[in-house]
């Protein structure tokens, strides 16, 4: 007979694909759930997807891991959604627009009438715009309703600038904010090393941190999607690791700053209405709080560039 966990942590995934499946595989290692769940549109998918990792289960942590329906997202804390369609060589994240959105007009509701009061974590493409479509169709406060965001830029980021300064990643503090897109933004003016500013730093330390060299490291942040899927037509390590830490953050209620997307209910530099990231505190609740970041002048025009892109998709879009 199975053990029957008396409290579980469960988390449910929706889309077993590579992002849903790579994410599970995380989620298993890390030993945050108690139950995993896995739901697709082919159940045959989920299935053997399931059977794979349980195989994993004694030689890890345990864990109940399931090939599931709508009804067992009931009672998970959070339910993560990598459903839809991916990228094609060559297509932008906001192609993929209006597919996805109506792939979600279908999933949501589902989800809402099983679990109204846990936490949705969207990670499908174009992020922020398919964070707003399940922040409106939903109706979930706004706390429950998170992006993975630039999560993921933010990442890519902090391990290009770790190679540059040959430093631990961790040890690198920067973010990207804005969209997970094309339009994101890098807050130059706020990273540091050890609280050090970069100019500063490198002055210090003797290092070479020339405009062309620091631009250069944002663009391949920027594209480094294009650059992964032009090779191996899919990208889910990334994405898969940022998922498990947003998750961490939630259930171990750690208040971690994480770039995370989500609805701006409030004016930051004149922006609300729409889902983008920002540095975030992120708990047991979703959104604790946005931080207030003071931007330089040209870092507030590209969040503002960024937010008027998005809202300008979301006005033509039909939820
Ligand atoms: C990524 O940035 C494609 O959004 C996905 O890896």
């Amino acid at each position: 007979m199975t053990h029957v966990f008396k409290k579980p942590t469960r988390v449910a995934i929706v889309g077993a694909g590579n992002v849903g499946a790579t994410f599970a595989y995380s989620l298993l290692i890390s030993g945050l759930a108690s139950e995993i769940v896995l739901i697709d549109a082919n159940h045959a998918k989920a299935e053997g997807e399931a059977m794979d990792l349980n195989h994993a289960m004694p030689l890890g942590r345990p864990a109940r891991i399931w090939a599931g329906s709508y009804e067992d997202t009931a009672g998970a804390v959070i339910t993560v959604i990598t459903a839809g369609s991916a990228q094609r060589p060559g297509e932008t994240r906001l192609d993929l627009v209006q597919r996805n959105t109506e792939i979600f007009k279908q999933i949501i509701p589902k989800i809402v009438e099983n679990n109204p009061n846990g936490i949705l974590l969207i990670a499908t493409n174009p992020v922020d715009i398919l964070t707003y479509v399940a922040f409106k169709i939903s109706g979930f406060r706004r706390n429950h309703v998170i992006g993975s965001g630039t999560v993921l830029d933010t990442a890519r980021f902090r391990y290009l600038l770790s190679q540059h300064f040959d430093v631990d990643p961790r040890s690198v503090h920067a973010h990207i904010i804005g969209e997970h897109g094309d339009s994101e933004v890098p807050v130059w003016s706020l990273a540091n090393i050890a609280g050090m500013r970069l100019p500063q730093y490198c002055a210090v330390n003797e290092l070479g941190c020339a405009d062309e060299t620091l631009n250069t490291i944002f663009e391949q942040t920027r594209d480094a999607a294009y650059h992964i899927i032009e090779r191996k037509g899919a990208t889910y390590y990334g994405i898969a690791s940022g998922l498990v830490r947003i998750c961490e953050a939630i259930i171990r209620d750690q208040g971690t700053v994480l770039s995370v997307s989500s609805y701006i209910d409030e004016p930051y530099y004149g922006i609300e209405d729409v889902c983008l990231s920002l540095p975030t505190i992120v708990d047991l609740d979703g959104v604790e709080r946005i931080i207030r970041l003071d931007l330089n002048e040209e870092e507030v025009i590209g969040l503002q560039k960024s937010a008027n892109l998005l809202k300008n998709i979301i006005s033509q879009l039909k939820i």
